[in-house]
């Protein structure tokens, strides 16, 4: 099974132009605005003490991120933290993808080969997956999932969307859709490509529909107030805010994009209002009805966000304190091919935007940095490493407790 990838949460709304040329998947990038306040670092220590007690497991948007959450899923399931196909799980645009993929029987290791496998195939048929990337996960959900898919998915996982109100001629009075269940398969892998439409990148319009309703990519509505059914004993995973443990320098050589506006990101509070972030009085600019194929993305931004019809924002990941996220439990990775760590912003700029011949490589380290934390998580929330039975797994190291997420990776 493979598929691909996800979103993020903050919008860049004036970096459409950057996002279109830009090699790769997904979703979330830091709002951009210059009065914006530095806030993707968590306060020191993670915040308030949680209870380790959890009944669901809530994932957000990643972008290209999403090999953060296969790292994640890879040691959950190893740990027994996460049964696959019991435990409920809910996530938006490649959070959402992680947790179908992960009920329906899918490791962490394999998710993380197939959603390189995707961004592979897109360079390889078009050169980037700009405006291209649902094809592409169109087609590997349909050849992947089982035909019962939904049977398997329905009432385990819940999937954010952001609708936008058909009623209405304008795009504000949007929100959030969570869905819960499905139908048959063709439903499921339109709701799976409905919470990953970032407009005019993961297909050639601007909203796509699920169920005949125009909807775009969950990260404009939900946060994980929406995704889970009761946030105080949810284990959210977020791949995109970065804590204390990293360098939160705003350093333009490390993240050009996001240096442009102070590597800040806008504000706000959950829960999350009935509009989209942000969406308004430029959200009425947006006729429904004219809009569609309002595309390539350049047509929105312009550079401005007094482009005729700029987008809204995405509701910030940064604004949320999930349990498990980077930076929080261990430094961020050093890169190989400088040898250089990774600064905050570089590690958010990759969600959208990384340095194209690295694209791959980004991928795997997201991976082991996602290995890493949920061990970290894991290690000190009562799921220890399994010890190391022998029995199927013969390649494991003798000596023991090895986890088998680290044994996989
Ligand atoms: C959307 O915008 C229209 C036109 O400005 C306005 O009449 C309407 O009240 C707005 N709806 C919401 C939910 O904000
Ligand atoms: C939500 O979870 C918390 C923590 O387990 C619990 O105390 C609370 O009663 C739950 N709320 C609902 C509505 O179930
Ligand atoms: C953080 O990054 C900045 C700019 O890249 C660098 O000058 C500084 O030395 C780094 N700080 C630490 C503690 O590594």
């Amino acid at each position: 099974m493979r598929s691909p990838f996800g979103s993020g949460v903050l919008m860049p709304r004036r970096r459409l132009a950057a996002l279109a040329a830009c090699l790769l998947l997904l979703a979330s990038g830091p709002a951009t605005h210059a009065a914006a306040r530095p806030l993707q670092q968590q306060p020191a220590g993670g915040g308030a003490k949680k209870a380790p007690f959890f009944d669901e497991i809530s994932f957000e948007g990643s972008a290209l991120l999403i090999t953060y959450y296969s790292g994640v899923a890879e040691v959950l399931i190893g740990r027994g933290a996460l049964v696959p196909g019991t435990t409920p799980l809910s996530g938006l645009s490649g959070g959402a993808l992680t947790a179908a993929v992960t009920t329906l029987g899918m490791g962490g290791a394999a998710q993380r080969d197939g959603w390189m496998g995707m961004v592979k195939d897109c360079a390889k048929r078009w050169g980037t997956c700009a405006g291209r990337l649902n094809t592409v996960v169109t087609e590997r959900l349909r050849s992947a999932l089982p035909d019962d898919a939904a049977a398997k998915l329905g009432s385990v996982v819940r999937v954010g969307l952001s609708q936008l109100d058909a009623q209405s001629r304008a795009f504000n009075g949007s929100a959030s859709w969570v869905v819960g269940a499905f139908d048959d398969k063709a439903d499921v892998v339109s709701a799976l490509t409905a919470t990953d439409f970032i407009p005019c990148f993961s297909g050639p319009t601007t909203y796509t529909l699920f169920r005949d309703q125009p909807v775009i990519d969950g990260g404009y509505a939900n946060g994980f107030q929406q995704l889970c059914r009761n946030v105080s004993s949810c284990l959210t995973i977020g791949s995109y805010v970065v804590g204390p443990l990293a360098n939160h320098t705003c350093d333009a050589a490390a993240c050009p994009n996001l240096a442009k506006s102070g590597c800040g990101s806008d504000g706000r509070a959950e829960p999350i209002p009935q509009t989209l972030f942000k969406n308004g009085p430029v959200a009425a600019q947006w006729k429904v009805s004219a809009l569609r194929d309002r595309c390539p993305a350049s047509a929105f931004a312009a550079g401005a966000d007094t482009a005729p019809y700029p987008l809204p924002g995405m509701v910030p990941q940064s604004q949320t304190d999930p349990w498990i996220h980077p930076g929080k439990f261990n430094p961020l990775p050093v890169k190989p091919w400088d040898g250089k760590r990774v600064a905050a912003c570089e590690w958010q700029e990759w969600a959208l935007s990384p340095p194209p011949e690295h694209a791959l490589d980004i991928m795997q380290l997201t991976y082991a940095q996602g290995v890493r934390d949920a061990e970290s998580w894991a290690d000190a929330n009562g799921f220890p490493a399994v010890k190391a039975a022998g029995a199927d797994k013969p390649q494991a190291a003798s000596g023991g407790a090895k986890p088998q997420a680290a044994a996989r990776a």
